[in-house]
């Protein structure tokens, strides 16, 4: 096998200068968070650990105001749990990743059933629980728990990959990245949740994407790629590839009294558990040729609508959506648990997922 690029010896006193460096920048500069505690008191577990499951994959901006609902109508892990998870998963729509409140209703269950509402202070037993994995056990241990575990999200990644000039492209460079940041963190008891959120605040606000702000920088002097003027190539990653393209139709279904058919996603689709218009298959191919929905015996054909497309991006693929009238339609016919009548003017409050708003405006927006 070839040998791996060369890795960085790093000496005790340098681990010790960048910590107390980062620290005393942090107790500065820290960002107000609602999830956070005050300086030197400890964090609540609960709000971290929602705070957590919120800012897997959605940055801080769009997670504050959800994370402020909920802990505002449900102040307890008890209380989330006592709650339905249709209340749960309206209060979601919108943060995408459905999984995740999926999850989040599922472990929240777990702590308050077999916990007595409270969250288990160990790395296992935080991994044991629903939605938990390595990343989000490492960062509520750290935050909530102050154990010495080494917390590496996409903030970080860029920190460590421009302090020790990791120029091996990501995602195989994150190998480097992983044993970097242990040797800052492995061990060490000192503040590990201020560390862990420290580094995020830096990878945030000062060593960004494209233009890092070095001249700000707490721990700009030892910055391995500040030094060989290649921080802002850093992290280098693979080019992606382009993404496969799926089509389908969304019907926009009402009834005799002007209602709109809406169905409650199966639990093991994509954005299954949410309410949603129904919609046909999702294919591969630009040729949709059947209006097979996942509603079976559509009553009447429905006509598609001239211009009315949705395109959203899900992770592993781009979606259009033609979209489709039907109706009026008796309401009777739609009578299987999954389905739901609404009101056009309750549609804004029913809970609906990014791409369904958007569908919602094709057909009922001030143009149309
Ligand atoms: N991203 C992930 N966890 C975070 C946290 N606790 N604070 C700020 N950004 C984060």
């Amino acid at each position: 096998m070839a040998p791996g690029p060369a890795r960085f010896k790093v000496a005790a006193a340098e681990v010790n200068g960048f910590r107390s460096g980062l620290l005393d920048w942090y107790d500065r500069h820290r960002r107000t968070l609602p999830w956070r505690s005050k300086p030197g008191v400890s964090a609540e577990p609960y709000h971290v650990w929602l705070s957590e499951i919120m800012l897997q994959q959605t940055v801080v901006a769009a997670v504050i105001p959800y994370f402020t609902k909920f802990v505002e109508k449900w102040p307890t892990v008890k209380h989330l749990a006592r709650a339905p998870q249709e209340e749960v998963m309206k209060e979601w729509a919108g943060l995408g990743y459905y999984a995740r409140a999926r999850n989040l209703y599922k472990c929240a269950q777990t702590v308050a059933g077999d916990y007595r509402g409270r969250f288990p202070d160990t790395r296992e037993g935080l991994m044991a629980l629903p939605g938990i994995g390595e990343y989000t056990s490492a960062a509520i241990a750290a935050i909530a728990f102050d154990q010495p575990a080494t917390v590496i999200d996409g903030n970080v990644d860029r920190v460590i990959a421009r302090y020790f000039a990791v120029e091996e492209p990501f995602p195989a460079g994150k190998k480097d990245v992983r044993h970097y940041a242990a040797l800052l963190s492995e061990g060490r008891t000192d503040r590990p949740g201020d560390f862990a959120q420290a580094m995020m605040d830096l990878g945030a606000t000062i060593c960004i994407p494209k233009v890092a702000r070095c001249g700000l920088c707490p721990v700009a002097k030892g910055c391995r790629a500040r030094k060989m003027g290649i921080q802002n190539g850093l992290p280098a990653k693979l080019a992606r590839k382009a993404k496969p393209q799926k089509h389908g139709y969304v019907y926009w279904i009402t009834d005799t009294k002007g209602r709109v058919l809406l169905e409650r996603r199966d639990e093991r689709a994509m954005l299954g558990g949410m309410l949603a218009l129904p919609v046909s298959p999702w294919v591969s191919t630009t040729e949709v040729k059947a209006h097979t929905a996942t509603i079976t015996e559509l009553p009447l054909p429905p006509e598609e609508v001239k211009g009315a497309r949705v395109m959203h991006s899900f992770t592993h693929f781009d979606l259009t959506l033609q979209g489709c009238r039907l109706g009026p339609v008796k309401a009777a016919d739609f009578r299987a648990p999954q389905y739901q009548w609404v009101r056009v003017g309750d549609i804004p409050d029913a809970g609906l997922p990014s791409l369904f708003v958007k569908a919602t405006k094709l057909f009922s927006g001030p143009q149309r």
